[in-house]
């Protein structure tokens, strides 16, 4: 097994452990987050697109969708972690008891609040749209044109409104996204964040791109 390979089967996962409710300067907190969504998504799809190109078809086909594990032992409340699956950004939250109240008093503001779309699997269509409610994993790509949204967990930021309780927001075109990924009413975003497959190996590590058939 090749250097890259190990690297790729484990994630290559970083956690932004300045990233938390408090303490840290917002500029420069919104700075970091879409830094390492935006680097981490084009370093790693350049390294695949070479790796998969000295595969054998079987072996291409399976790396290129290939599980991650994702360790969240280190993960505090408030803070978010991104791992690459299938060339995508995957993101990983820890959600704080705010939070997690917030999904309730946001959801009349919602365009789907129950997640009736098909963009998650069935364990995953609950209000927290996920496994465990403190632990959100979704697919950080905007459902309206592929930008990369922003964490932006700031309760009443001053660019999205004094009723703003936290969440993500796109800032190529405004979409606004909950604690859960479910989009906000009127914004260009057509449905919520897509929610990957994953499963718990342990209350600590995460497999993302396999349940064994749970979402079937
Ligand atoms: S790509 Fe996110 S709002 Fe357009």
């Amino acid at each position: 097994m090749s250097a890259n390979k190990k690297a790729s089967d484990k994630g290559r996962a970083a956690v932004d452990s300045s990233i938390s409710q408090d303490g840290m300067d917002l500029k420069r907190r919104r700075l970091l987050v879409g830094g390492m969504s935006v680097a981490g998504g084009l370093g790693a799809g350049a390294l695949g697109v070479s790796m998969l190109a000295s595969m054998s078809p079987s072996a291409r086909a399976k790396a290129a969708g290939a599980p991650v594990e994702a360790d969240i032992s280190k993960l505090s409340p408030g803070q978010l972690l991104t791992v690459e699956w299938r060339g995508k950004p995957v993101w990983i939250v820890k959600r704080t008891p705010e939070a997690l109240a917030s999904l309730s008093s946001v959801a009349d503001q919602l365009s789907d609040p129950d997640s009736k779309e098909e963009q998650q699997p069935a364990y995953a269509q609950n209000e927290s749209r996920a496994i465990k409610p403190e632990v959100l994993v979704v697919i950080g790509i905007c459902t309206h044109l592929g930008c990369s949204p922003t964490y932006r967990p700031d309760i009443a930021a001053s660019d999205l409104g004094s009723d703003w309780e936290g969440g993500f927001f796109c800032p190529c075109h405004g979409s606004k996204f909950d604690y859960a990924g479910r989009v906000y009413s009127g914004v260009p975003a057509p449905t919520n964040l897509e929610i990957p497959p994953y499963m718990y190996l342990d209350d600590n590590r995460i497999l993302i791109g396999e349940d064994q058939g749970a979402a079937a």
